[in-house]
């Protein structure tokens, strides 16, 4: 029996598919009010016990009026988990500024605007907690997901300072790192428009490692139960690794940089 989130109201970016669809399905499971942003309301499937909103993270007006919407309906919102992102493939040469800059416009700036829209609900009931879906790209490196590992550190670092200008308002802000996890994340990668020939033998062989670790990754419901976890704890720490993240989170911390390179570079096959 779980009472913990019992009138709580949550609101969760990207439920349409993945990860944020699994949170927002075990958060109204366990009686949580949760309100799902998706950007596409005709096209998305429901979900039992949540209400759908439209919200596109990287426009302020959309962003604004999905959270006005919420607050007018359920009043303050006590739960954000900022979960919509996607992932962008190429090597950084190949990267124009303009994709990095919408790589980062939803990945981090999307973060950013959806906490700045929520926070003074928040401030003002003196109660809030905030979970941004990071990844163990936010402190491992990832060839050829260059821009993409980029935008994960910026949440990571965003998140942290975060949690220290919030915390005296009665608001935690915490990061949950998800490794490889079974997700439409393939499906919805963006790829560089620019394709250097010196860079395609190794691009090849490091991209279909990480699809093919997406395809066989950890099952979504993990990275909810990590969810529920960050925002049940009393305390909560500021990073909760899932799944092969907790190892991986451990090896980068502990294992001498020398031999943390050799070993990474071995496993993405590089040259
Ligand atoms: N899968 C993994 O291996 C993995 C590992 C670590 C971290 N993550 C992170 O987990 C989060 C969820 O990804 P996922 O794996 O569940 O992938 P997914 O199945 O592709 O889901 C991504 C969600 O984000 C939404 N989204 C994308 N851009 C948006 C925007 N501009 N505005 C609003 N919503 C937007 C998508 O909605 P639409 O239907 O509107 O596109 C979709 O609901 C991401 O932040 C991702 O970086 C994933």
């Amino acid at each position: 029996m779980h009472t913990t989130l019992k009138n709580k109201t949550a609101l969760i970016t990207g439920v349409s598919s993945g990860i944020g669809r699994e949170i927002a399905q075990l958060l109204a499971e366990r009686g949580a009010r949760v309100f799902g942003t998706v950007r596409n309301p005709k096209s998305a499937s429901a979900i039992h016990g949540v209400e759908l909103v439209s919200m596109d993270v990287t426009e302020d007006a959309s962003v604004n009026a999905a959270v006005q919407s919420v607050e007018q309906q359920a009043g303050p919102i006590q739960l954000l988990i900022n979960n919509a992102g996607y992932s962008f493939m190429g090597a950084l040469e190949e990267t124009s500024v303009e994709e990095a800059r919408q790589q980062f416009e939803t990945n981090l700036f999307g973060v950013l605007r959806v906490t700045n829209a929520i926070l003074p609900g928040m401030r003002q009931q003196g109660y809030g907690r905030i979970v941004n879906i990071s990844s163990v790209l936010g402190f491992l490196p990832a060839p050829y997901l260059g821009i993409y590992a980029a935008s994960k550190h910026a949440v990571e670092g965003y998140t942290e300072t975060l949690d220290h200008e919030v915390r005296r308002f009665g608001v935690r802000a915490v990061l949950v790192e998800p490794a490889y996890t079974r997700t439409k994340l393939n499906g919805n990668t963006k790829i560089a428009k620019v394709a250097i020939e010196a860079y395609a033998a190794e691009r090849k062989r490091s991209t279909e490692t990480t699809l093919q670790n997406i395809e066989r990754g950890d099952d979504p419901r993990m990275v909810a139960e990590a969810v529920w976890s960050a925002l049940t704890a009393k305390s909560p720490r500021l990073r909760y690794p899932v799944g092969k993240g907790i190892a991986l989170s451990r090896l980068r911390r502990f294992v001498p940089a020398g031999m943390f390179d050799r070993s990474f570079r071995k496993q993405f096959q590089l040259d």
